[in-house]
């Protein structure tokens, strides 16, 4: 922290915050399941992997700027997909969607914001956006969620497959979470009448545990978007995410918050780029806190990373302006850190960058 107590780095932000929310918010949006061992390990994994520079590269001048399925962007991490926004700050995901919008960069809205597709869309009309789809039960809820997007001119659906039921996360269960009064998600409210009082394991008693990977291929039929897997771990699950319609995939265990005891995202990576990368673009997120996380990912093979807890504590430090400065700290980092490690654009990050 600054001596006027502003964050330096995005580690600061969860002390800011702690004061600021209630002990069930904060326990939903920090925790992970059971033992919490993977959501450790998303962050140590990092630690354990180091930079190899190459030097007398030309970096006098760096752009962080690239693409992901054809959108450009300002810097290679996405806002990931994070539920109940408006519980960090009422400014909540349209706040989210302006903070994305001024950083360049693209936002994923979650099926279970507390605005809707719409709403969002109009906070920032000109900004490239992605829609995270839960396949309901209620197939007619979430058509019309989909219909939603791509009538706003969402660019991806990002099909989540990780959590047919929220993962064991006990901190809910010590805190006694539940969706407070007066937060609304309307998909869920369209689809069980209301979202106030819904614990986790309620709301995602919604969520069609059925799915397989024919929905996936009907999914890509019907809805004229690229469809992203979002959850995937094994290379395998990728290669037939894309034998099944997909147009890229996410190596991701939903911050730990899933199946405990699954490796970290970035350890994974790698397989999954050996084995699908040359036909799709992979992402990756969990435990992404630094510049240099996003180079070690890149070396790695992803094309970006998607970036869920910061911009949450973010948003809980000071709404939209939190949000905002999460990413800008995180442009300012990775422009730095590329010119350290040699490499004058995210396209020139390499194998043998990381070892
Ligand atoms: C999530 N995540 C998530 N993913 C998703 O597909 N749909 C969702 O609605 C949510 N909601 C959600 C809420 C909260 C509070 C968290 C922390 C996470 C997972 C998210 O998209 C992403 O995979 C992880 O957050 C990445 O890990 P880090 O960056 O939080 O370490
Ligand atoms: C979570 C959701 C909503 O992790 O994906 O809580």
């Amino acid at each position: 922290m600054t001596p006027s107590g502003r964050p330096v780095n995005l580690r600061d932000l969860p002390a800011l915050v702690e004061a600021r929310l209630d002990a069930g918010p904060l326990g939903y949006f920090a925790g992970g399941a059971g033992d919490e061992r993977t959501l450790a390990d998303n962050e140590a994994a990092f630690a354990r992997r180091q930079l190899l520079p190459r030097v007398l590269v030309d970096v006098d001048r760096v752009s962080t700027a690239t693409t992901v399925l054809g959108t450009e962007i300002a810097l290679p991490a996405i806002v990931a997909p994070v539920a109940l926004q408006k519980m960090a700050h009422p400014d909540g995901e349209c706040g989210m969607a302006r903070a994305a919008a001024g950083a360049g960069t693209l936002m994923c809205v979650s099926t279970l914001a507390t605005a809707t597709a719409r709403e969002v869309h109009a906070a920032a009309p000109d900004a490239p956006r992605w829609f995270q789809l839960y396949v309901l039960k209620d197939r007619g809820v979430t058509h019309a969620l989909i219909d939603e997007a791509v009538d706003c001119g969402y660019r991806a659906l990002v099909l989540t497959v990780d959590a047919p039921r929220a993962g064991r996360r006990e901190r809910d269960v010590r805190t006694g979470f539940a969706v407070p009064p007066g937060i609304d998600m309307p998909g869920v409210t369209a689809a069980a009448g209301h979202s106030a009082g819904l614990t986790p394991a309620g709301f995602f008693s919604l969520v069609d545990a059925s799915l397989t990977w024919k929905d996936l291929e009907q999914l890509v039929e019907q809805v004229d978007l690229p469809v992203i897997v979002k959850g995937v771990h094994a290379a395998a699950d990728a290669r037939l995410a894309l034998q099944h319609g997909a147009s890229a995939v996410v190596v991701s265990n939903h911050g730990g918050r899933q199946l405990d005891g699954v490796p970290a995202g970035i350890d994974l990576l790698e397989d999954v780029v050996q084995e699908v990368g040359g036909d799709a673009e992979v992402l990756v997120d969990g435990g992404i806190r630094r510049g240099t996380d996003i180079l070690k990912a890149l070396a790695l093979g992803a094309k970006a990373v998607l970036v869920g807890r910061p911009m949450l504590w973010g948003l809980a430090w000071d709404g939209e302006a939190g949000a905002r400065w999460v990413l800008d700290t995180l442009q300012a980092e990775l422009e730095l850190d590329l010119m350290l490690l040699g490499a004058p654009s995210p396209a020139h990050v390499a194998r043998h960058h990381v070892i």
